[in-house]
């Protein structure tokens, strides 16, 4: 999932934490969570939001429309928890998407927003180095 710009890289890191401790929440924690995953959505968003207008980025409005569409289910989501209306399973299911959007949006938008940036603050495309990246090596022949 790293993609090569730290503060994009830091805030995809933080949308799986808290819609990974959306998804196992209980009846007790549902409400704390869901107010952490908007309070990260406005964050991470505005965090894309910012880097995109600093660099001129060409495809802002498309990649900012995706955004608001998954702001405003989670929004819808935590004013109908607001007044008691939203069960368990829904809050799960709501996990759910969110887990199901996110690899397509990252691998697709933001890749190309880290791209860009990348390309604009050093003239080159990121290098991402994994430190769990295991190489296969051929048996020994003798
Ligand atoms: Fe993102
Ligand atoms: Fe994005």
């Amino acid at each position: 999932m790293l993609l090569g710009h730290a503060p994009i890289d830091d805030a995809h890191e933080e949308f799986v934490e808290v819609v990974m401790a959306l998804r196992e929440c209980t009846q007790q924690t549902a409400w704390v969570r869901l107010q952490a995953v908007e309070a990260h959505l406005l964050s991470h968003f505005a965090t894309e939001h910012e880097w995109m207008k600093k660099t001129d980025f060409p495809a802002m409005e498309c990649h900012l429309d995706e955004h608001q569409k998954v702001l405003d289910a989670v929004q819808q989501v935590n004013a109908l928890a607001a007044v008691g209306d939203v069960g368990l399973t829904d809050v799960r299911r709501l996990a759910q998407a969110l887990i199901d959007w996110f690899p397509g949006h990252a691998d697709y938008m933001d890749s190309a927003l880290s791209a860009w940036v990348n390309k604009k603050l050093h003239g080159g495309a990121p290098v991402v180095l994994r430190r769990d990246l295991r190489v296969e090596t051929p048996a020994a022949t003798l």
